[in-house]
């Protein structure tokens, strides 16, 4: 076996899973036997990805949106009410049906763990039917009633439901809270308010942030101690300053920088700072339909000047820092013993394919705790 320790890589080596964990890595030649055998045949072998930020939980789609977006226009955040109309109109039923398509659609692309938003219900019934979908049907979930104030509602009354009401009603089946803070969406008081309530009722902590301009969004996660602050297209550098010197993960989202043709979120100059980075797709019908992590890390190679050891490690322990789930036994998001068997055997013999051969099929299996899932 060779080990290049820059890049992590292990060659001629062998992984053996026992009850789910990987159990022991070494040198093919002195694997200890075991009941079944995958011969990998030259391909490489990574960790599943980690998809930290996905909106799986709705229906209808606005592709006359995206057609406009293509003519010119900008994305706005009004799009998510005409989501909500969609996804409030469709049955449990229908909803539960697409969020596990989506999944295996993940699935198939070598994706192993998956965190899903609520976020297009917008009153507390609604929040509360897609947190118990979304619990359902994904690894973790976040309440994203701070998505988008509804029309017609005073925004400070609105606040007031998220953090009452419908905190109180999600709160069996999230793990996580989110807030949207943005021009046009919610302010940094307003968003300060809802995270403090549900830190309070018990939450971790994330944030959209800092997607449409400069704003608050990245100091504010920051400062309450968020596990991450996601898309990060407009970072100051008291930004930078602030992720270098805290604990919290920028996730950037490729695939949505590219469908709103926005500035690519400076990965390169995160991780030149210093900044734990992670990578996740932001499934979603409005900026990003598209849950294919390939495509998100072939785009931070070619695109936004990371390298693919880099890339993939923000696609997959990255996601893992973003989710608080990088340590300890069952922890995802990279080979190593005692951690969850979540691995994705590629149809390449290097990660380079994915940037090499971007957008072709190259995942040819994938396990979840040790379960060939693909
Ligand atoms: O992460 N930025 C806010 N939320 C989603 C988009 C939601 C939508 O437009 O439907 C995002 O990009």
């Amino acid at each position: 076996m060779t080990v290049d320790d820059e890049e992590r890589v292990l060659r001629d080596a062998a992984v053996v899973v026992d009850g789910g964990r990987i159990a022991w890595i070494g040198a093919a030649a002195g694997a200890p036997a075991a009941d079944d055998r995958v011969d990998a045949d030259g391909r490489a072998l990574l960790p599943g990805w980690v998809d930290s930020h996905t909106h799986l939980v709705f229906d209808g789609d606005r592709t006359a949106e995206f057609e406009a977006r293509m003519a010119g226009q900008s994305y706005a955040a009004g799009g998510i009410a005409v989501t909500r109309d969609a996804t409030r109109t469709a049955s449990e039923e229908r909803l539960r049906g697409l969020v596990a398509a989506r999944v295996r659609e993940a699935r198939a692309q070598g994706t192993t763990w998956i965190e899903t938003k609520t976020g297009y219900g917008l009153d507390v019934a609604s929040e509360e039917r897609s947190a118990r979908i979304a619990a359902a049907g994904v690894d973790d979930a976040t309440f994203l009633g701070a998505h988008l104030v509804p029309a017609g509602i005073d925004p400070d009354d609105y606040v007031r439901e998220v953090c009452g009401p419908m905190l109180d009603a999600v709160r069996p089946f999230v793990t996580w809270a989110d807030v949207f803070c943005e021009r046009g969406a919610f302010t940094l008081e307003q968003s300060r308010e809802v995270l403090t309530a549900a830190a309070a009722a018990g939450l971790g902590l994330r944030v959209h942030g800092n997607q449409l301009g400069h704003g608050d969004g990245i100091r504010l996660a920051v400062e309450l101690g968020a596990a991450s602050v996601d898309h990060c297209n407009f970072v100051s550098d008291a930004d930078l300053d602030a992720l270098a010197a805290g604990d919290t993960v920028a996730t950037v989202l490729p695939a949505c920088d590219l469908s709103t043709r926005a500035p690519l979120a400076p990965a390169r100059r995160l991780l030149d700072a210093g900044v734990e980075v992670a990578i996740a797709s932001n499934c979603n019908p409005g900026t990003s339909y598209t849950s294919s992590m390939p495509f998100c890390v072939a785009t931070a190679v070619l695109q936004m000047g990371l390298t693919v050891h880099e890339a993939v490690r923000a696609a997959t322990r990255g996601g893992a820092v973003a989710l608080g789930r990088d340590r300890g036994a069952g922890a995802i998001g990279s080979i190593a013993v005692g951690h969850r068997a979540d691995l994705h055997l590629l149809d390449a013999p290097s990660a380079t394919h994915l940037a090499y051969r971007p957008g072709m099929p190259l995942t040819a299996a994938v396990w979840r705790e040790g379960s060939r899932v693909v």
